[in-house]
């Protein structure tokens, strides 16, 4: 059968009427875009160099381009292999699963369904724990629950003289989290185990954590695509979100030097929880930072000197 050649913009048109109907019409012509960009992009990889360069194609395309070359037709390819992914994107399948991409702190991640998509807000972690760390001339940091490596990675990239430990119960999320170091161009130590079992024997200067904070109780309330595509092991915490919280919070104080800090992202509602197990704990200079929403996002804790 001969292919009729399309135009990126009769792409991208067509794409946004299936993916309105989709569970985010609001975004859906901006995910038409970023689709066929990484089509395309893909497509330089695999080697279909010739339509590429003969229209002048570079890795580093973007919307602006997607624009200004509208009238251009594609190679069937191109077109082909777009739909499928425009129909994956329909039934829900979150764009960074797709792409097996994104973007955390301004580096690039590797993301697939063994890991949590990283998100904006716990950007927020990594900047609170860049302000402490500022008093710390080399500190040990694990981060427990690294998933994609986000956090760790992060803060290796801006503290070279900090030594990093990223734990997490999941093999597959370790081996993901290595390959997005080695791609940020980090070293640290990633070590598999239950929250801080690993390290039994030593101490640090923080232990931070995005750990898993959603209850059983709210899977129905979550989005398509957390629902039905993150690996429960990231998001659930028992029947009140809090179960990783109370084994982690005690076992926390016990693993920090005198003076260390602990930095942990929290769920809406769960502050007065989380405050009560860091002060029953031992903790003092208890601290909560909003995210942009003025949601308390983070808890901050230090062991006393
Ligand atoms: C909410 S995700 C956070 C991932 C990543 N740090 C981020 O911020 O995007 C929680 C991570 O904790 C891991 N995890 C769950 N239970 C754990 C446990 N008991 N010990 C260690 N890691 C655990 C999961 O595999 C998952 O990678």
């Amino acid at each position: 059968m001969k292919h009729k050649e399309s135009t990126i913009r009769a792409l991208i048109d067509e794409a946004e009427r299936t993916l309105c109907e989709g569970p985010h019409p609001e975004r859906a012509r901006r995910d038409a875009e970023t689709l066929l960009l990484h089509i395309i992009r893909e497509n330089a990889h695999a080697g279909h160099k010739a339509w590429l360069t003969y229209h002048g194609i570079a890795q580093n395309i973007n919307s602006a381009w997607l624009v200004a070359n509208r009238y251009l037709s594609t190679m069937p390819i191109i077109s082909d292999n777009f739909k499928t992914l425009v129909m994956r994107r329909r039934t829900g399948e979150p764009i960074q699963y797709i792409t097996g991409e994104t973007e955390f702190y301004g580096l690039p991640f590797r993301v697939t369904p063994d890991v949590l998509i990283p998100r904006p807000e716990t950007e927020h972690l990594v900047e609170k724990v860049l302000e402490l760390a500022a008093n710390f001339a080399a500190p040990r940091i694990v981060d427990v629950g690294t998933g994609s490596g986000c956090i760790a990675i992060a803060l290796a990239y801006k503290l070279p003289q900090a030594s990093i430990t990223a734990i997490d119960l999941s093999k597959s999320a370790l081996a993901i989290a290595r390959e997005n170091a080695k791609r940020n161009g980090v070293a640290m130590r990633f070590l598999e185990g239950d929250l801080l079992v690993p390290v039994t024997e030593e101490r640090f200067e923080f232990i931070v954590s995005n750990p898993p904070y959603v209850a059983e109780a709210d899977r129905e309330s979550l989005s398509v695509e957390v629902r039905e595509y993150e690996p429960a092991l990231a998001l659930f915490a028992g029947d009140d979100g809090l179960e990783v919280y109370r084994r982690l919070i005690p076992a926390t104080f016990d693993a920090l030097i005198p003076g260390g800090f602990v930095v942990l992202e929290i769920g809406y509602g769960q502050s007065p929880a989380v405050a009560e197990l860091l002060a029953t704990s031992g903790f003092e200079e208890i601290e909560f930072v909003p995210d942009l929403q003025r949601i308390p996002r983070l808890a901050c804790a230090r062991r006393p000197i």
